[in-house]
């Protein structure tokens, strides 16, 4: 029997999804008792498991090094404080057990003692048998260098190094690194958690800690009243976690409990992707009036100030977790004064620096929660933004048992960021990348769904995302019911 580790855990340790470690878990492959694993168990069903190639060991590798920088070195490791309070903690448990073990090996001798005087007062065969028992496993016990435990030893140096959160009543999960703090975390693994600025000014994020021990890292101007401190709130946007927490916190269950949101935002970057027709739009809001939304949403931009009169709805191409930095792809319209925000943009009429009002978020194409079926992404052209989102979620979330991008092209630059995707399909094992080239849209919804019934002996055991123009969205979507996947196993967007 090893130690007992929770599945965010044991997924981060054996470097695989917590998806694929519920598949084998549901297959019978793992057990689970209490949504916990053993770690001899974990061994046992990754035998290929290998210290050298996972990434908790390069990390800790890497902390080892000399030359390690001081941004790396920052991301990586939690503050000296909070370090020194994780250290303490573990010594404590270190102590705890040396003194049980004390303990237990006095009892033993004592035993023996008190075997050999009974033994010398009234021989028994029995007594000596005993005795002897007794002293053969302790010799043992102490002379044996038991196999360590790899996965346990790699858990405890983890534990140093990461935080464990358990959010109440959602049951989800998700490890705090580095200088995080528990919204960026939480953030980070895909959880939809409330909160407003960001800043410690508003007090949206206020969530409680039912047990374990956090530590405030960040100012704020908010100040909890006296009741709520006693009852355990805290900022998540202002503390870390040090030890292993539980929180009960309030989170999003979908579009519908994410505010509308108005925002002055700074053009970061305006760049071409491919050829010049597609454009990559950076913007960055205020730091103390970030984005709130889920990945797949789209907002509104509009150019300078109040003004909305130049305007045009686009899907946010970046990830929730990073919700100052906003990513746009923007194509050039097929002609003029169709899209007049998009012209202005092409024709060079924001820079970097100049306000863009940012309006939203909008829309309902957003991962399903709850599911742990394989997700097919399908997207169009620029369709491929809501996907980018939706993927770099879906990875954060790690509860997909695998994921795959088709993407059809009807332009010449329509795979303009097909480098990443082959990146991401050449870095993890459960991800699948095909591009496909179509001569139109409704062409390309056809041939993507004809290649999905090919592909996929199990269609109708997937999820699958479509994204791109409507008729690219509507032919794909019609085929693939008529391959047999059932309509709410697809969810579409329109762009
Ligand atoms: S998000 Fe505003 S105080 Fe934390």
């Amino acid at each position: 029997m090893g130690q007992r580790l929770t599945l965010s855990r044991a997924a981060h340790l054996v470097g695989v999804s917590r998806g694929a470690l519920q598949k084998r878990i549901r297959e019978g492959e793992l057990p689970s008792h209490d949504g916990m694993v053993d770690s001899a168990d974990l061994l046992s069903a990754y035998p290929d498991f290998d210290l050298e190639d996972s990434g908790a060991f390069e990390r800790v590798a890497r902390i080892k090094e000399e030359s390690f920088g001081r941004r790396a070195r920052e991301y990586m490791l939690p503050s000296s404080e909070v370090l020194a309070q994780r250290l303490f903690a573990q010594s404590q448990e270190l102590g705890d057990l040396r003194r049980h073990l004390q303990g237990y090996h006095g009892l033993v001798l004592s035993l023996m003692e008190r075997i050999e005087k009974l033994s010398a007062k009234s021989p028994s065969i029995e007594l000596t048998e005993v005795g002897k028992m007794l002293e053969s496993g302790l010799a043992a016990v102490l002379g044996s260098i038991e196999p360590a435990d790899t996965i346990g030893l790699m858990d405890d140096m983890l534990r140093i190094m990461s935080a464990h959160v358990t959010v109440r009543p959602s049951g989800r999960e998700f490890l705090v690194q580095g200088h995080d703090t528990l919204l960026q975390a939480g953030l980070g693994a895909g959880l939809g958690l409330n909160y407003g600025c960001g800043n410690g000014n508003c007090g949206l994020c206020k969530a409680r800690v039912v047990t374990g021990e956090v530590r405030r890292v960040q100012h704020c101007d908010y100040v909890l009243s006296e009741a709520e401190r006693l009852q355990g709130y805290v900022l998540l946007c202002a503390h870390t976690a040090v030890s292993d927490v539980v929180l009960e916190a309030l989170e999003a269950a979908g579009p519908a409990d994410i505010p509308e949101q108005r925002i002055v935002a700074k053009v970061r970057k305006l760049a071409t992707m491919g050829s010049a027709d597609t454009l990559l739009l950076h913007v960055q809001t205020p730091r103390g009036n970030r984005l709130r939304f889920l990945a797949g949403q789209s907002v509104t931009l509009g150019l300078a100030g109040d003004g909305l009169d130049c305007s045009a709805t686009y899907a946010v191409a970046s990830c929730p977790c990073d919700d100052r930095n906003l990513y746009f792809h923007v194509a050039r319209p097929e002609s003029p004064g169709v899209d007049a925000f998009a012209d202005s943009l092409f024709a060079g009429a924001l820079k970097t620096g100049d306000a863009v009002t940012v309006w939203g978020p909008w829309g309902e194409f957003t991962l399903s929660r709850g599911s742990s079926r394989p997700i097919v992404f399908v997207a169009c052209d620029t369709g491929f933004a809501p996907a980018n989102s939706l993927i770099e979620h879906a990875l954060a979330v790690a509860a997909a048992e695998s994921l795959s991008l088709y993407w059809t092209a009807t332009r010449a630059d329509g795979h303009y960021l097909a480098n990443q995707c082959r990146a991401w399909s050449e870095a993890l094992d459960d991800f699948n990348y095909v591009a496909l080239d179509a001569q139109d849209a409704a062409t390309g919804g056809r041939e993507v769904a004809q290649t999905l019934r090919r592909d996929l002996a199990d269609l109708a055991g997937h999820d699958v995302y479509l994204s791109g123009p409507q008729a690219f969205v509507a032919a794909a979507a019609a085929e693939l019911t008529a391959a047999g996947l059932a309509a709410p196993r697809i969810y579409s967007t329109v762009l």
